[in-house]
């Protein structure tokens, strides 16, 4: 007994220190289950931010005069940290972007209409968030290339014979999610690689629901392209990225065109930048990368395995609870362990945002609608749901709070 009043109390005082980190969450009487459309941010990522505009503010890659210099060292360490947080080979394979959805346009749009033509197929799996659908679709309408649909089971397993069944010597791109931002489903990427590789296609995937949650090694992965945000990682809106196999991005044209993406240019003649900086046009988001770097040293502090394990305990928790109450309808695995940080669900009779509306009255926020995977929720047979997930600086009294307000929602529409 004694022991356990001991763990009891450790947890209690990790809980209260990670909370104490973020200055919203203090303020805010909120609970706060929408993570997988944003995180909260902590004290330390708000500093970093504030201190580049107040400390370092000047134009980065521009000024030999001090200020500037400051600016491009903290950027370049951005990205130098995004290299080693998912093991790149080498800082240069690391793109900074607005988010996912800018990252994965870019391969769209440099690689896709520089290497896809008509014939070509481009697969798909049906559980990918618009980000990573609609500009594979805009490539094969672009090119001619014809985009190939990977259903997922019911459960959201894709099923690998299933890609062994649908990769043809025409398959040039697979593109597929490490984690469903609606099933919380974890995908097995090496091995979808391989098959991709195999076939002589190239593998994008989508990271933005993984990189927040878990350890990833993108050589371990052995991805072509990688996408994630930083806003769902703790960081400021508007900086995300794109890591990039480096003999890929080095033959690729660039994405955007105009300042600081040159070596030099002439009436006639232009000559791009190296990697990455060719893909960087514009002035860059160098606050939001100052802002990431420090989201990036937070979670290590913490250590991913301890995030990865207070968010599945949290996941498993949950499930198990909202599996008590009648009428609610869990999409995808029935298994809580297959639930990486997001459980999407049904309330049988009452519409997604009645449910959402019922838990905001209650000062509980989650997510209603498609959650942006509108081709996934017509798989599955329904136009939408609720969507609940989870931060490591959530805590067990703030899930029992959601599944007891969950418990009345029936009651509260006036069905029995
Ligand atoms: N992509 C974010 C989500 O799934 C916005 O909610």
């Amino acid at each position: 007994m004694k022991l356990w009043g001991t763990v009891r109390k450790q947890m209690t005082d990790i809980d209260n220190r990670i909370r104490g980190e973020f200055p919203l969450l203090m303020r805010d009487k909120t609970i706060y289950l929408d993570n997988a459309a944003t995180t909260q941010k902590p004290r330390c990522v708000i500093d970093a931010e504030a201190d580049f505009y107040t400390s370092r503010n000047a134009n980065p890659m521009r000024g030999l005069y001090d200020l500037s210099l400051a600016a491009t060292e903290i950027y370049e360490k951005a990205r130098a940290k995004a290299a080693s947080f998912v093991n790149a080979s080498r800082p240069e394979e690391i793109i900074f972007t607005r988010n996912a959805t800018e990252s994965i346009n870019l391969v769209a749009y440099s690689y896709g209409l520089h290497n896809i033509k008509s014939g070509d197929e481009i697969i798909v799996s049906i559980a990918e968030h618009h980000s990573n659908f609609l500009p594979w679709k805009n490539v094969a309408d672009m090119t001619g290339a014809r985009v190939i649909y990977w259903d997922c089971e019911p459960d959201g397993t894709l099923d690998p014979d299933e890609l062994d069944r649908l990769i043809t010597d025409r398959t040039v791109l697979v593109a597929v999610t490490q984690v469903s931002n609606v099933l919380g489903r974890i995908n097995d990427i090496a091995a979808i690689a391989a098959k991709a590789h195999a076939a002589g296609a190239v593998l994008v995937c989508d990271g933005a629901q993984s990189v927040p949650h878990m350890s990833v090694d993108v050589r371990a992965l052995d991805v072509d392209f990688f996408a994630f945000s930083g806003h769902k990682m703790y960081a400021p809106m508007g900086i995300g990225v794109l890591y990039g196999r480096y003999g890929l991005l080095d033959e690729m044209p660039p994405f955007l065109y105009g300042g600081e993406m040159i070596e030099s240019v002439t009436r006639d003649r232009t000559v791009f930048a190296e990697v990455p900086h060719k893909f960087e046009a514009g002035t860059v988001n160098a606050a939001g990368a100052a802002g990431l770097l420090a989201a990036m040293e937070y979670m290590e502090g913490y250590g991913m395995d301890l995030i990865a394990e207070r968010e599945s305990g949290l996941t498993r928790y949950c499930f198990d609870e909202m599996c008590r109450i009648p009428g609610i309808s869990i999409l995808g695995s029935q298994k809580s362990e297959e639930h990486h940080g997001i459980i999407a669900f049904k309330v049988d009779g009452v519409h997604p945002h009645d449910v959402t509306a019922i838990l905001s009255d209650a000062g509980i926020a989650v997510r209603a609608g498609h959650h942006c995977a509108q081709p996934l929720h017509r798989h599955l047979g329904i136009m939408s749901s609720t969507r609940v997930s989870f931060s490591f600086y959530n805590n067990k009294d703030e899930v029992d709070t959601f599944v007891k307000v969950l418990s009345q929602v029936r009651h509260r529409m006036g069905i029995n």
